[in-house]
Parts: structure tokens; C-alpha cells; sequence
């Protein structure tokens, strides 16, 4: 099977398979297309056929889209969404009354010069309406073809782009590009979806490289993301006599507002300072690896801080409100920041093992 080529593979599993009587594969013009197409840009096929009927309905031709006012358009595209789609398609509609004497122009560079027409939907227009061979390349497409090929990269990244319309291009058939067009496009909403591609019935998984190493969901590979800035915060493990360990509420903002924690030693004291102002008797101090949390906008860097210390004065105590001594044992039961929970039960045994 594998050595049947690309597009004899997904034409055979789209004869079987594909979607063939969606409303603008009926009377395919040029027309009916685009404005199919440009629907299906942001938003889904079940969402949009009901658009695309009263849409049709109401705009059935080039002319009667080009003659309408604005505002009846934008109201016949309402609950679509991103409007722009609507203004660009009027507005196109008048420049090919004007410009073409309304008949869709059949250059591809013409198709890409409209308002709102990139060169994957250009090359879908023309390839589904007037079988032309151009290739595509839209989400669904980039996707099944990073997959295909195992390509590392954004593929919104220009260089992985340009290797992605080679390739695009080179897969694309003389014969049956109108089913072709359709049938990549339907692959990708269909089985290869982003986050659980049914690869056993994917007519392209016997050479597909993204499934060979065993995660086609790691492909296409995401945007990469900024360099956060590096935060470091040194956490306190005070540790008393009869091995309690001391938590505190974090204040009710910021990170962790409101969970308890173990305190937090500022930059600029002294584990000394610290225990004095808590009036806790240091009797030895050691630190531990640092870590890293990664929160959404910084990496924290934390140095866990070992206290072992003794509670003064034979006072009745009272601790202060937001303190509390904990068996590490018993620290489970607490909504504590996960980072946190996993240092503890880290390094808990070794503190058992300092008793
Ligand atoms: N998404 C964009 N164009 C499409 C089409 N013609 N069929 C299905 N999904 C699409």
C-alpha cells in the first residue's frame, strides 16, 4: 500500500470516505466556493453550512453580493464572527464587478490580489472550482503534512512555511486535484486532528514519520514561546524540636494568595534575622538543590532552606494568627501550592533522617 503514492492513498480513502455533499460542492463555481471558503477560515464546517445557505440564498450571485449594502452583508454574517471576513468579501465582489467585469478572475496572482484571499484559500478556490492545480496550505494541511514528515519547527515559522509549500506543491496531482484539495483538507478535520489523530484509519499512517516515533500529536510542533524572566526565592523548611514543620498563610495577593506555605525568607536577611524575629532559637541551618516552578509569565527559581531550630521561652505560646507547626506527615491534607507539596515530599524522608 505505502508504495502507492501520497495523493493515490488519499484519493482511494476519500472515495470511501470523504465528505461529497457538503452544500458548495453542489454547483462548484468559483463564486459558491470562495464564499464557502472564506467561512471555513476560521470556523467549522457544522457551524457554517447554515450560514452558508441563508447566505446563498440571499447573495446566490457575484453581482447580487457586490450590488448589496454593507450593512446587509455584516447582518447575514452575524454570529459568524471576525467580521473582516465579511467586509473583505464585499468589498471583493466590487472590485471584481469593476475590475473584471464580474466574472471570479481565473489567474491565481488576480485571486490573491483580492481583498481577504491569501494563497492557500486562492489556490482552494481554484483548485475546487475550475480544477486547477495549485497546492494549499491551510491549518489542516500544514498539520497532516508536519505530520507526514516528522517536521521539526513552528510551521509558522517563514523557513518551515517555505519547506511546508514545497512540499505542498510537491504531493499535489495532476489528475483529481478538485478531490485531492478536498480530501487533505477532510483528512485533517476528520482523523489527523490535533490532539487525538485516529492514525489506525489513516490511509497515510504505513509512511508517516510522526507516528513512526510513537507521538503524532507532537507534530505540528507549537509556537516557541519568549524567554520568561527568572525569578529566585529562597523557602524556609523550620523544622522544631519534635520534627514539626512550621507553615504559613500566604498573604491573600500574589502568588499562592491565600494558600498555605512554608515561609519565605527575603533576599536581604539572614537565616539569623529571620529566626530571631519569629523568636525561634537557630541551632543549624543547611540548604537544599534549587529548583524550578514555571508559572505562565516567569520561571521561580527556589532554594529550599533547611532551619532546624528550638521554640523559645517556656511561655504558654501562642502562635500567630496564619502560623501553624505541622507533622510532615500530616501535610498531605493541606491545600498547598503544588511545587511546594512536591519539594516536601522530597525532602521530608531526609529531614526524618536528620531527627
Ligand atoms: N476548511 C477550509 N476549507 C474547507 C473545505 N472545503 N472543506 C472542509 N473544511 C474546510
Amino acid at each position: 500500500m505505502s508504495n502507492e503514492p501520497f495523493a493515490a492513498r488519499l484519493l482511494a480513502w476519500f472515495d470511501k470516505h470523504g465528505r461529497t455533499d457538503l452544500p458548495w460542492q453542489h454547483d462548484p463555481t468559483p463564486y459558491r466556493v470562495w464564499v464557502s471558503e472564506v467561512m471555513l477560515q476560521q470556523t467549522q464546517v457544522v457551524t457554517v453550512i447554515p450560514y452558508y445557505l441563508r447566505f446563498l440564498a440571499r447573495f446566490p450571485t457575484l453581482a447580487a453580493l457586490a450590488d448589496a449594502a454593507l450593512d446587509e452583508v455584516l447582518a447575514h454574517w452575524s454570529g459568524l464572527g471576525y467580521y473582516s471576513r465579511a467586509r473583505h468579501l464585499h468589498r471583493a465582489a466590487q472590485l471584481i464587478r469593476d475590475r473584471h467585469q464580474g466574472q471570479f478572475p481565473a489567474q491565481l496572482e488576480e485571486v490573491m490580489a483580492l481583498p481577504g484571499i491569501g494563497r492557500s484559500t486562492a489556490g482552494a478556490i481554484l483548485a475546487l472550482a475550475l480544477q486547477q492545480r495549485h497546492p494549499i496550505l491551510d491549518g489542516n494541511v500544514k498539520r497532516v503534512l508536519c505530520r507526514h514528515h516528522a517536521l521539526e519547527g513552528w510551521p509558522g515559522a517563514p523557513a518551515v512555511e517555505k519547506q511546508l509549500w514545497q512540499l505542498a506543491e510537491a504531493l499535489t496531482p495532476h489528475q483529481r486535484v478538485a478531490a485531492y484539495t478536498q480530501a487533505i483538507m477532510d483528512l485533517g478535520a476528520t482523523l489527523c486532528t490535533r490532539s487525538r489523530p485516529r492514525c489506525e484509519q489513516c490511509p497515510l499512517h504505513e509512511d508517516c514519520r510522526a507516528r513512526a516515533t510513537g507521538a503524532a500529536s507532537r507534530f505540528p510542533q507549537p509556537k516557541p514561546r519568549k524567554a520568561l524572566p527568572i525569578r529566585t526565592t529562597t523557602l524556609l523548611l523550620v523544622i522544631d524540636e519534635a520534627g514539626e514543620l512550621l507553615l504559613e498563610q500566604r498573604p491573600p495577593t500574589g502568588i499562592w494568595g491565600g494558600l498555605w506555605s512554608l515561609p519565605e525568607l527575603s533576599a536581604d536577611a539572614t537565616p539569623e534575622e529571620w529566626s530571631d524575629k519569629q523568636q525561634l532559637l537557630l541551632r543549624a541551618h543547611h540548604s537544599h538543590a534549587p529548583f524550578r516552578h514555571t508559572f505562565s509569565h516567569f520561571h521561580l527559581d527556589i532554594t529550599p532552606l533547611e532551619l532546624r531550630v528550638c521554640v523559645a521561652s517556656g511561655d504558654a505560646v501562642m502562635e500567630p494568627a496564619g502560623r501553624v507547626w505541622y507533622k510532615p506527615s500530616a501535610i498531605e491534607q493541606l491545600g498547598l501550592p503544588a511545587p511546594v507539596r512536591r519539594m516536601l515530599e522530597q525532602l521530608t524522608p531526609t529531614m526524618r533522617n536528620h531527627q
